[in-house]
């Protein structure tokens, strides 16, 4: 990916994407999960690496394999990822957070297998909120100059008669409090662990979004592409 003197846009550039789905677990062999297969998340380390990025690549049980060149790091569940984040993001030009996060982790887990008591009863699981990692990113920059400058969310909506998938996506951009929010739709057949994805970019300035449309690895590039510019706009 270059610019129009055919310099790598994201050259000199530190990128830093998280990938994947976290596991909570449960007890010592189970875990809740997600269907995000990190595909996404993987293209999107191509395409940095590909335009001349220094790309660390911090995967949650990606179903793909991880791309040559980049830095990994690997991490599980949501607080794991957060100690991943906040280790690794300073000193870096941008964070774009794509792996998906579980909101919602048991409250508690048990050193051993959970066994069946008895012949009828199941437990109920009680479950406890998981930090918002790109929500405290954005809080903790204000007194760290190291964090990134640029954070990218990105937003999985469906739309319903409460409001369109581009409604939700300028909520949660302003919710969140950054740069730049990646929306995509879903549905039971849409993005998870398929090849194509339809994606729309957001930006806290108000400046026009984006859209992009075709395999992981071109959207991938709009999004790197439009990082590049975001990243350039705030150093010149
Ligand atoms: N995210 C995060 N930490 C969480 C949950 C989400 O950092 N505990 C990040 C995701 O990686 C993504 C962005 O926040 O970049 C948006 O995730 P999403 O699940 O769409 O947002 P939520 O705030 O969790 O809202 P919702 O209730 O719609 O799931
Ligand atoms: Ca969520």
């Amino acid at each position: 990916i270059q610019d129009l003197l055919g310099e790598p846009v994201l050259a000199g550039r530190k990128v830093v994407i998280t990938a994947g789905g976290t596991r909570e677990p449960l007890d010592p062999v189970r875990f809740l999960g997600n269907r995000s297969s990190g595909r996404q998340g993987v293209a999107l380390a191509q395409a940095a690496r590909d335009a001349g990025a220094e790309v660390t690549l911090i995967a949650t049980h990606l179903e793909v394999p991880v791309p040559h060149g980049v830095n990994v790091i690997h991490a599980s569940s949501a607080l794991e990822l957060r100690d991943a984040v906040f280790e690794h993001a300073p000193g870096h030009d941008a964070l774009i957070m794509n792996a998906a996060v579980a909101d919602f982790r048991p409250a508690s887990v048990e050193n051993s297998k959970i066994k069946k008591r008895d012949e009828h009863s199941a437990p109920v699981i009680e479950l406890v909120r998981n930090p918002d990692i790109l929500a405290e990113l954005v809080q903790a920059r204000r007194s760290n100059e190291q964090l990134p400058g640029v954070i990218v969310g990105f937003a999985a909506e469906t739309g319903d008669e409460q409001g369109t998938v581009l409604e939700y996506g300028q909520a949660k951009l302003a919710r969140k409090g950054c740069e730049m929010l990646v929306v995509n739709e879903v549905g039971a057949s849409l993005t998870f662990g398929q090849d194509t994805n339809t994606i729309q970019v957001l930006f806290a300035d108000g400046r026009p979004s984006a859209t992009a449309s075709g395999s992981k690895i071109d959207v991938a590039r709009v999004v790197i592409q439009e990082l590049a510019a975001e990243i350039n706009g705030h150093t010149t």
